[in-house]
């Protein structure tokens, strides 16, 4: 099974440094991996060749929702992919919007890819475990075999270098495949997320992650030519 590496363009990029990036993607070999690229709606065009992902979503169909965009019309515009309460977002969604999402995901046949970790004061207070609980299970719940992806992406180790060790990623993550087991939830993915870069992705590789979600490097073709060789 190949590893899946999701790209969170976030809002790195212009039409015009997306247009050339794509280029610059365009020469490279990403046949090791299972690459989602999840640029910004204004940016959708430009990547269509590839799986394209969302950053957020509106979990109504239609409406007055000024601003919004729904997982509806995500899903006719070819968007399989959509990632939901990413800790940039998470003081704008509740975990029962979040858990809207989802299921307004998987409602229109899409796949979530549900961010979830710690802040650093939840790491200073050591309450990690709960808050990875309740985000996961409020997420989730009235999931049932649905597939989605979940991504531990713990915001004190996001964009600043501060990545963590391949043992804090495979504790967390053997924490988080065991309250899935505990929910029977089996149709499901991994990830990690945080500072990944091609300075640290040789030394957190690791078998008990399905794959990463890279957000920096995500924009820059040598980091991203060089992160997909080394996850095969
Ligand atoms: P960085 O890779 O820049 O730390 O961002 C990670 C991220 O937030 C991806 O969703």
């Amino acid at each position: 099974m190949k590893k899946i590496l999701v790209c969170n363009q976030k809002m790195f990029l212009t039409h015009d440094e997306a247009l050339e990036l794509k280029k610059k993607m365009d020469e490279i070999d990403f046949s090791n991996v299972d690459l989602i690229v999840c640029p910004s709606y204004l940016n959708f065009d430009v990547f269509k060749d590839y799986k394209l992902g969302a950053q957020n979503c509106f979990y109504e169909n239609k409406g007055a929702y000024t601003g919004e965009i729904s997982a509806y019309d995500l899903m006719l515009l070819n968007v399989r992919y959509c990632i939901v309460g990413h800790s940039e977002r998470r003081n704008i969604d509740t975990n029962e919007a979040i858990n809207l999402k989802v299921k307004a995901l998987i409602n229109n046949m899409m796949t979530p890819i549900i961010c979830i970790g710690e802040t650093k004061m939840d790491k200073d207070l050591r309450r990690e475990s709960e808050v990875i609980k309740k985000q996961l299970y409020s997420a989730i719940d009235g999931v049932l075999n649905d597939e989605i992806i979940i991504a531990y992406e713990p915001s004190w180790a996001i964009g600043n270098g501060n990545n963590l060790t391949k043992q804090e990623i495979e504790d967390s993550i053997k924490y988080i495949r065991k309250l899935l087991d505990q929910k029977n939830i089996t149709n499901y993915k991994l990830l990690y997320g945080g500072s990944v870069n091609k300075s640290n992705i040789e030394n957190i590789l690791t078998d008990v992650v399905d794959g990463y979600l890279i957000g920096n490097s995500s924009v820059d073709s040598k980091q991203l030519d060089y992160i997909s060789k080394c996850i095969k």
